[in-house]
């Protein structure tokens, strides 16, 4: 049984370096099945047109932008975010309550209602890389700093990998979002990902939202791959 809600659970990275490549992937998804996600490379190539075409088809997209900068930068960046409808944003919680707090009143400005979640810790950092920047805490300790940081601020969640999400769901609670990448049906290909988990044990570990990038994006039928992963979880 395929759980055909008007909140999909899988967000697809939309990972292609320009608009028409995009485009003709979605052509073949169904919007009531997922939502999109839209980062640096194809919003640097395609901008916020592709984002409104992708609003326009009927897709929530999450715009992973990823905003870190002064308040008020971010403040006006997250307001313009909002306005072109997108479903969900970004910022970085290590820019700061002050530049979240600035980030929540950007989107209040807007009138619309995107969720606002923040990056705390990339996945690409270690605990030597998290040194030489000057944090002197473990990355565990940092991605729950960062995401209770991010609570108090009132932003809606934080991305995460499936392996957090056990105990900042415990810190947090049940209303925060908490959206994960690096997650893989058990028969799909690794990629360069190296911790992952299915979307069924993502689910169970806390995940609100999982976001699926290649084994959709490269699949021979996307949306055979879509409906088969809907119906493992
Ligand atoms: O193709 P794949 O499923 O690995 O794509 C995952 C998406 O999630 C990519 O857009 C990647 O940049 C993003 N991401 C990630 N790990 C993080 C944060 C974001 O894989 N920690």
């Amino acid at each position: 049984m395929i759980q055909n809600t008007h909140n999909p659970k899988i967000v697809i990275a939309l990972d292609y370096a320009n608009p028409q490549d995009a485009l003709n992937f979605v052509e073949q998804l169904d919007p009531t099945l997922c939502r999109l996600k839209v980062g640096k490379e194809l919003f640097t190539a395609a901008g916020p047109h592709l984002v409104e075409a992708l609003i326009a088809k009927g897709f929530g997209v999450f715009l992973d932008l990823k905003f870190h900068d002064i308040p008020t930068t971010v403040a006006k960046a997250c307001e313009a975010a909002s306005r072109l409808g997108v479903w969900m944003l970004n910022v970085h919680a290590s820019g700061g309550s002050a530049m979240m707090e600035a980030a929540r009143e950007g989107v209040e400005r807007s009138g619309q209602q995107p969720l606002l979640i923040a990056v705390t810790v990339l996945t690409s950092m270690n605990q030597q890389i998290l040194n030489e920047v000057g944090v002197a805490g473990t990355v565990a300790d940092q991605v729950l700093t960062l995401a209770t940081l991010t609570q108090k601020s009132g932003l809606d969640g934080v991305v995460c990998s499936a392996q957090e999400a056990p105990i900042l769901r415990q810190s947090l609670g049940q209303d925060f979002c908490l959206v994960t990448p690096g997650i893989r049906p058990a028969d799909a290909a690794l990629d360069d990902q190296s911790r992952v988990v299915t979307p069924r044990q993502a689910l169970a570990l806390g995940s609100s939202y999982l976001v699926i990038g290649r084994p959709i994006t490269q699949a021979k039928n996307p949306l055979e791959a879509l409906i088969k992963i809907h119906e493992g979880i």
